[in-house]
């Protein structure tokens, strides 16, 4: 243990979590630098643009946690997958909130989200580790700039429950326990090297989804933006 201390102070033995963060960093701070979420969060958008968002996230969310039960007995996957992060039903309950009880009538993919959940259905499906990639990428942000994303939409917007369901995991007492957690049993998975590779490359390919998805909303900023 003292070894492996170390090492993560070093960098030299660092484990597989710290390796994703340090090889997907240059992607999270581009993707996270979108024009669409800085306005959202800066409270110049309006909530039907934020609904936006959510119908976009509510089909990557379909996709994902259906390609769950794909991994429940796997011995790679199933270790990652918890019911306290399902959040289908949450997604939903915003939407229905901001958009009212025919809320589905409105949820259609933009290109970018349809190419997000084509990603999904030919990846994560079928491979454990594709789908551990995907999972990552999707809850740990939740849990780490999603929390920080809940309370400026909090300020901005003076959503408190109602439409912050999405980043309220209220089956998650201390995300940052839960986080270390997910981040020691990233260390313990066992992938090959290679597999740890296509991992990396899975998750930042992954970030470019996101940030794809971003952009396709960003393409009609102006019907969005607060007049
Ligand atoms: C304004 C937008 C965002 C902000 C302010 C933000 C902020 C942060 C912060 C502060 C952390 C570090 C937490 C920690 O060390 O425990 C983090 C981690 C993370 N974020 Fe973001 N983020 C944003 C957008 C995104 C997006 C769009 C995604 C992916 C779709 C994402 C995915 C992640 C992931 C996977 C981690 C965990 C990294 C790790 O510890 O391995 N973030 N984010």
């Amino acid at each position: 243990m003292d070894v492996l201390d170390h090492g993560a102070e070093f960098g030299e033995l660092a484990g597989f979590a710290e390796r994703i963060k340090a090889e997907t960093d240059a992607a999270h701070r581009q993707t996270e630098q979108s024009r669409f979420v800085g306005d959202l969060l800066a409270g110049k958008l309006t909530a039907e643009g934020y609904a936006a968002l959510l119908t976009q996230t509510y089909l990557v969310y379909e996709s994902l946690e259906r390609a769950a039960g794909n991994h429940a007995a796997d011995p790679v996957a199933a270790p990652f997958i918890a019911p306290e992060l399902i959040r289908l039903p949450a997604l939903a309950a915003d939407l229905e909130f901001l958009l009212g009880p025919q809320w589905l009538d409105q949820v259609t993919a933009t290109p970018a989200t349809a190419a997000y959940v084509a990603r999904l259905e030919e990846v994560a499906f079928t491979s454990p580790a594709a789908f551990v990639a995907h999972h990552y990428l999707r809850y740990m942000g939740d849990l780490s700039g999603g929390q920080i994303i809940r309370r400026m939409l909090e300020r901005a917007y003076g959503y408190e429950v109602d439409g912050l369901r999405f980043y309220i995991f209220d089956q998650i007492a201390k995300p940052k326990v839960f986080k270390d957690e997910y981040r020691a049993k990233l260390d313990q998975a066992p992938f090959s090297a290679d597999e740890q590779a296509r991992f990396i490359d899975e998750v930042n390919l992954a970030y470019g989804l996101n940030g794809d998805l971003f952009a396709d909303l960003e393409a009609d900023i102006d019907r969005y933006l607060v007049k």
